[in-house]
């Protein structure tokens, strides 16, 4: 694992976007798996700013969403579609037809669990995968369990998650509590890994999942296990191992 400590947030984002402009360059049809939350934006803003300024290309860039919230249609703006137009894809000359989020109001979920997972097969699998980290150390929505979830599955949300997210809804009533999520085997056959984390209240999940056991109590630990992952953290984040 390669481990960059920046001095703050927008040194994270600034980090974490070369990261991917260097993956987009490399291999223009790249298929990049993205992540939604607040830890991303200043990164896609980053991002907005390099093809503004004419570095970066995205018209054969495919992309594929880590989770979406079950109940919320792609015009709800607190549905995770929307925070990706508004934070990236409509700023930037992706052709939205390559984007692809599960399907929040899927009439059958678990049946658009199994479509997205043949999808990113069809797709020939992540190339890149951006992850942000809960608190409780989830990625995509892969809550603490006893055991892995592999596939794309449908999950009820933690009350830790909830209360976490209540942040961006009027109150935590509002919060969905159930969500669509790529599983961690897709996560983990993704080729390369880019996890990002600011703020002293990261510290603690980043600890366990880096620098302890390997655990599904822990889902984000199983990346130990990836070959090609870059953890990209502000100071604040950062566990006090990550700094000898
Ligand atoms: C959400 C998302 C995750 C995200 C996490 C952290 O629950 N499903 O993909 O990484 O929260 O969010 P934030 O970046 O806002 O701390």
């Amino acid at each position: 694992m390669r481990v960059i400590v920046t001095e703050d947030y927008a040194g994270m984002s600034r980090k974490a976007a070369e990261l991917i402009a260097a993956q987009i360059l490399l291999n223009p049809q790249s298929v990049l798996g993205l992540a939604t939350g607040s830890t991303p934006i200043g990164l896609y803003q980053c991002l907005v700013e390099k093809y503004r300024a004419g570095e970066l290309d995205f018209s054969r860039i495919r992309s594929v969403n880590l989770d979406e919230y079950l109940g919320l249609s792609p015009e709800d703006d607190q549905s995770y579609r929307y925070f990706m137009n508004e934070n990236l894809f409509r700023h930037i000359n992706i052709n939205l037809a390559n984007t692809y989020v599960p399907d929040g109001i899927a009439k059958d979920p678990v049946a658009e669990c199994a479509r997205y997972d043949e999808l990113i097969c069809r797709l020939g699998g992540i190339d890149m995968q951006l992850l942000g980290i809960g608190n409780n150390g989830h990625i995509g929505f892969n809550e603490p369990a006893n055991t892995f979830a592999l596939s794309t599955h449908c999950v009820a949300l933690t009350e830790s998650t909830i209360q976490a997210n209540a942040r961006f809804f009027a109150d935590s009533e509002q919060v969905p509590q159930q969500a669509l999520t790529m599983g961690i085997g897709q996560i983990m056959r993704a080729r390369r890994v880019i996890v990002i984390a600011s703020g002293s209240e990261k510290r603690e999940a980043l600890r366990k999942a880096f620098w302890g056991p390997v655990t599904p109590e822990v889902p984000a630990s199983i990346l130990q296990m990836h070959p090609d992952v870059t953890l990209v953290m502000d100071r604040q984040a950062a566990p006090e191992a990550a700094c000898v």
